[in-house]
């Protein structure tokens, strides 16, 4: 690491939602930061990661990229398994050549949901479907063999910059322009999670190698939880909008794959280091508002 705390990092998936964010609250830290989008680095390329990484030798290796559309991991598992498992391992490997830290992002749907409560990091996971079973694959590699790391469990990602691999428009946007097409919205109420802000996720990253945390695993979440019914309906408060919002019914929108009906994550690990730096969901919500969209303000009516 360079003098004065100054990291040199390698940001991999540096155009999605969340790499975009690490890029810009890095650089807005005075980090020397290299972004790496998929034409210059293919993680699953084991050729090219130790090539390209050797060129940049940086400090600290942030993975962002995966395969994350839950129905195309269930309909091609082995391209799941060999970008989210194959290609954390080619990261883990790269990284120890260069004594450089990796940090990994991995998801909440590595649990099935059946605990109905808060996920420790310490919880056994059982993931329900393709997608997780390849990013908890993803995740064991990065433990077993990178020597210094960090795996990032984060959940219900929304961010500034649109994620192509789920259709361009995150759920928030997702239900603001529904409102403004539609006199009525439903949305599920039966599936409940935290939705987290990337910029929060980026910042906490931030906080983590300043504040030395230590190896190891970890849930990033924001604080709090409600369902897809909730979450849009706290949309809707924040940006004054008159549409009508119902649950849907039962069965109304049937899922494909099967997916965890719970998957709020308890930061645990960041709290016991007194490191945990995320905001309650509905405080990250409204400032994504006000900075996308210039809708309202935190805490207004
Ligand atoms: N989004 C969520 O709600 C959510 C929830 C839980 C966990 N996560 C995890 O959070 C992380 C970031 O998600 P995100 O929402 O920021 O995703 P994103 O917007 O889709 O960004 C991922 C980036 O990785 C790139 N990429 C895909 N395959 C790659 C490969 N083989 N090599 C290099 N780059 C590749 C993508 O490029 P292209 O777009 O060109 O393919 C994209 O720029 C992922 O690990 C995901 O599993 C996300």
């Amino acid at each position: 690491m360079a003098a004065k705390g100054k990291m040199k990092l390698a940001v991999i998936g540096a155009d999605g939602q969340l790499g975009s964010d690490i890029v810009e609250i890095f650089r807005a830290d005075h980090h020397d930061v290299v972004p790496l989008t998929i034409g210059k680095l293919d993680i699953a390329d084991s050729g090219q990661v130790p090539r390209v990484l050797a060129e940049v030798r940086a400090d600290v290796i942030i993975n962002t990229a995966a395969m994350h559309q839950v129905e195309k991991c269930e309909a091609d598992p082995l391209k799941a398994f060999t970008v989210n498992a194959l290609g954390a391992r080619n990261l883990a490997q790269a990284a120890n050549s260069g004594k450089a830290r990796l940090i990994h992002i991995s998801t909440d749907y590595v649990f099935s949901g059946s605990k109905m409560e808060p996920y420790l990091e310490s919880d056994c996971p059982l993931p329900l479907n393709a997608y997780g079973n390849s990013k908890l694959a993803g995740e064991l590699f990065v433990r077993s063999m990178a020597e210094k790391h960090y795996v990032i469990r984060v959940s219900g990602l929304y961010g500034k910059t649109p994620c192509l691999e789920k259709g361009g428009l995150n759920f928030v946007d997702l239900m603001l322009k529904l409102a403004r097409e539609r006199k009525e919205v439903r949305v599920v109420d039966d599936e409940v999670l935290t939705p987290t802000a990337s910029k929060e996720v980026a910042r906490q990253i931030l906080k983590m190698l300043k504040g030395k945390a230590e190896n190891g695993l970890y849930h990033a979440t924001a604080e709090g939880s409600c369902s897809w019914f909730e979450f849009a309906r706290e949309i809707f408060r924040l940006s004054h909008s008159t549409v009508t919002l119902n649950k849907a019914a039962p069965g109304e929108f049937p899922a494909k794959v099967p997916r965890p009906r719970y998957s709020v994550l308890e930061n645990a690990n960041l709290k016991r280091q007194n490191l945990n730096g995320m905001a309650f969901w509905q405080d990250a919500l409204a400032e994504y508002m006000l900075e996308k969209h210039g809708i309202g303000s935190a805490g207004s009516q």
